[in-house]
């Protein structure tokens, strides 16, 4: 594992041991560098655009950093096998506070539904930070654990199709 990535949820053996230790170092200081994505793109076009992966790549922290890099997912053009990292709705919080500090994020006040007491009022960060999700799904994971739950004919990735704009 050359790149650096940090720890979340990962397919079984293939990251996790790395990762755990990535993490500690990590924090979201600003890097002038802006990281490359378009091994992604070309599959992710919609993505480019995206407020989240954008505001990110500016300062450094690409694709991979979050979702691991991937290659096994990258080279498979069926699109059966998973990105090495995802986030189940309940891991995203966790995941952003590897960089982002939690005492610096409660004290925005913007911030008092992230952090809710009722479960049912929580939002995470991703349903206010960019538009970071696909409208068309044929693929299911189980985000936790990698493994496959559905596949629904042929993904067709094109840019700018219905199939890969974001919500
Ligand atoms: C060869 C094309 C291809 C490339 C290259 C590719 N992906 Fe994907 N990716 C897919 C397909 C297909 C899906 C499933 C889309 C669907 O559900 O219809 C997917 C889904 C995903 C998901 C969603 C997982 C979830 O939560 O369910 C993530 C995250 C992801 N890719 C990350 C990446 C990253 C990071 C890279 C670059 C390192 C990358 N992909 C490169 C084809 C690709
Ligand atoms: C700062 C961390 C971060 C970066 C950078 C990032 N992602 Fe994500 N990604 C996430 C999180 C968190 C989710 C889960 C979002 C949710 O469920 O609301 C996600 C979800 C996804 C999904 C699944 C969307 C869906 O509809 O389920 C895809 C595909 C994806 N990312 C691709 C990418 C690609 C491609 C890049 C780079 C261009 C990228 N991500 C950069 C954190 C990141
Ligand atoms: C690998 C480290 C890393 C992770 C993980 C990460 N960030 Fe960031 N984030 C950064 C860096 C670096 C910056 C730029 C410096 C800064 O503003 O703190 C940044 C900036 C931001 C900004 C300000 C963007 C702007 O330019 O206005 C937001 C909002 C943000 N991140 C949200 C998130 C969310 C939501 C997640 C989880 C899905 C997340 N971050 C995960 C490193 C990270
Ligand atoms: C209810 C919507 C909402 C949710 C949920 C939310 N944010 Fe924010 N966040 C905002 C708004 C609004 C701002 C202030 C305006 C801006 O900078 O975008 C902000 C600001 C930020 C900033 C910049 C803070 C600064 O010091 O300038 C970061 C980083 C950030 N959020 C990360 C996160 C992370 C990580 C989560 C999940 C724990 C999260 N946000 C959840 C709406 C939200």
């Amino acid at each position: 594992m050359s790149r650096n990535t940090f720890g979340g949820p990962a397919l079984a053996g293939l990251i996790v041991a790395s990762c755990a230790v990535a993490v500690v170092a990590m924090a979201a200081d600003a890097s002038k560098k802006p990281a490359d994505n378009s091994y992604c793109l070309v599959c992710h076009a919609n993505f480019k655009t995206e407020e989240l992966a954008k505001n990110h790549e500016k300062h450094g922290v690409g694709c991979e950093k979050c979702h691991g890099e991937s290659d096994r997912h990258s080279a498979d053009e069926d699109g059966l096998t998973p990105p090495e990292i995802m986030f189940p709705k309940e891991k995203i919080l966790d995941g952003c506070a590897k960089c982002h500090a939690l005492t610096k994020l409660r004290a925005v006040e913007d911030h008092d539904a992230a952090f809710a007491k009722d479960p049912a009022k929580r939002k995470v960060c991703t349903d206010c930070h960019g538009k970071h999700r696909m409208a068309v799904r044929t693929r299911h994971w189980d985000k936790a654990t990698g493994k496959l739950i559905k596949a629904e004919g042929v993904r067709m990735m094109q840019k700018d199709t219905p199939a890969t704009n974001a919500k």
